[in-house]
């Protein structure tokens, strides 16, 4: 075994270790550094292997791709987080293209195209060049630059299936016709277009298990990759990253009670509701400061439940410090954290990590909801959608069937949100109206400070 190859299977372990770390938040930094030491052994490995022929062209690309890497980690926000990751995969599936693409040609010069090899690389350059421009698509909706709303048409599945059959039709052609370079080029120009129209249909709320699919795509054309220059490390966490992109794209359409198919044909999202016409005229109880607080007070048992709303308004420090104000009076505070609450997997939990909100308080929904009618109050922060009971009870809503947190069930329930607005289904939520349920209205970090406040008066 050479010294490359050793290195290559550190690296390997490496990524390894570092997934495992990632299942638990406590140890989920360690996995990130771990993760982190074994690229960089796997690059220098590369990079020391004797295989680079100018290295001018790697400084520039390392310069470069650090520029744009470290900008994005500084300028970015949080929220912007599955967007973020959709330009990242867009920049992977490039560098597998362009690697395709390099090899084809030297190969096709060298008359060393075998089948064995145009297989691996047509892989590579099918699912590579759909994850460019469908992760370009991604971004374009998250970021709101095109609609966030389905694109649809007449046919749209069958003309989307006809084009992913034309591109197979090709890749299997070039298996053994390697030196067809209009098919080649054609194959890839086809793939760009799919990614396109793929994800066209497909609506803003299901976006991130769509991101994450596509993270699977270009795991996968990595490890194509892999095959097609003959390296180890690529090939293997090209597959750990195609297998733990699928896996997270079916844990979250499970999440939000969706089929697969569902999310990729279903073009849902259409149907959106204008939230400024919400504000039915059904009664809402209003609550001030002063009245949660003396609730609050009452109370043995508190839950938080944070939504999308406390990492836009970034309260979870405020949160953080209601809760040493609560748990000085002797109240016990928990927090419930929903999967999908928040733009992407792990969203609350990673804010409350970063505002030093022991694991321990943190339930999951299964844990939380059948002890939820011995709860005193429920604090729903930002939250709206995986706190709606409609989920449960109303077989007309679109989220029917999606598990939620059952905060309805709770003695008092305190909604901190801005205005009845509808979170990101587009629904009304009838917890609003519940007699239990009392709104506080104003921006969560806002409305946290004066509370926060309220309790160190005394
Ligand atoms: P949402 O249902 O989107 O509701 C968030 C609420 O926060 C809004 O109703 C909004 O109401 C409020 N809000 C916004 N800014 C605020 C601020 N500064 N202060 C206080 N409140 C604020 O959020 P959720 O309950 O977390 O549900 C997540 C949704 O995203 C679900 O529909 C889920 O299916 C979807 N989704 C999530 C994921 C992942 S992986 N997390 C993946 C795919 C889809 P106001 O405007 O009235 O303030």
């Amino acid at each position: 075994m050479s010294a490359t190859e050793i290195v290559y299977l550190i690296s390997s372990v490496l990524f390894i270790l570092g997934l495992k770390g990632l299942s638990h938040p406590e140890s989920a930094r360690r996995g990130m550094h771990l993760a982190e030491a074994g690229m960089v052994l796997a690059i220098v490995g590369t990079l020391v292997s004797g295989k680079i022929v100018t290295w001018e062209w790697i400084i520039t690309g390392i310069i470069i791709g650090s520029a744009i890497g470290a900008a994005m980690a500084i300028f970015m926000p949080m929220t912007a987080m599955p967007q973020r990751v959709a330009l990242s995969h867009a920049f992977g599936a490039l560098a597998a293209v362009l690697v395709g693409v390099n090899e084809y040609v030297e190969k096709s010069n060298l008359n060393e195209l075998t089948n064995g090899l145009m297989g691996a690389l047509g892989f590579e350059v099918l699912f590579g060049a759909l994850t460019i421009t469908g992760s370009l698509m991604a971004f374009g909706k998250l970021s709101e630059m095109i609609t966030g709303s389905p694109i649809t048409y007449k046919g749209q599945n069958a003309v989307n299936i006809l084009l992913f059959i034309a591109a197979m039709g090709m890749f299997v052609y070039l298996i053994f016709f390697p030196y067809n370079t209009i098919i080649f080029y054609s194959m890839i120009a086809l793939s760009l277009l799919i990614g396109i129209f793929i994800v066209m249909p497909i609506g803003g709320a299901d976006m991130p298990v769509v991101i994450s699919l596509l993270n699977s795509y270009a795991g996968l054309a990595a490890a194509a990759t892999g095959f097609a220059i003959n390296n180890k490390v690529l090939i293997i966490a090209g597959a750990l990253d195609g297998a733990s992109g699928f896996i997270l794209s079916i844990i979250m359409s499970k999440a939000m009670n969706r089929s697969f198919a569902n999310v990729l044909f279903g073009a849902v999202g259409s149907a959106q509701v204008d939230s400024s016409k919400l504000a039915e005229s059904r009664p809402i109880t209003r609550f001030g400061i002063e009245d949660t607080k003396f609730v609050l007070e009452q109370a043995e048992r508190v839950v938080i439940v944070p939504g999308y709303g406390m990492a836009v308004a970034q309260a979870q420090h405020t949160v953080r410090e209601l809760s040493d104000e609560l748990e000085k009076q002797g109240i016990k505070v928990e927090y419930a954290i929903h999967p999908v609450a928040g733009r992407m997997p792990g969203h609350m939990n990673v804010l409350l990590a970063e505002a030093n909100v022991s694991y321990d308080q943190l339930l999951e929904m299964e844990t939380i909801n059948p002890t939820m009618d011995t709860v005193d109050v429920c604090i729903v922060i930002g939250a709206n959608d995986v706190v709606n009971p409609a989920a449960r009870t109303d077989k007309s809503s679109p989220i029917y069937g999606m598990p939620i947190i059952d905060v309805d069930k709770a003695k008092t329930v305190i909604v901190m949100k801005r205005s009845m607005a509808a979170g990101f289904a587009g629904i009304e939520n009838p917890l609003f109206y519940q007699p239990n349920t009392k709104m506080l209205f104003g921006d969560a970090k806002k409305v946290m400070q004066e509370l926060v406040s309220e309790f160190k008066k005394v």
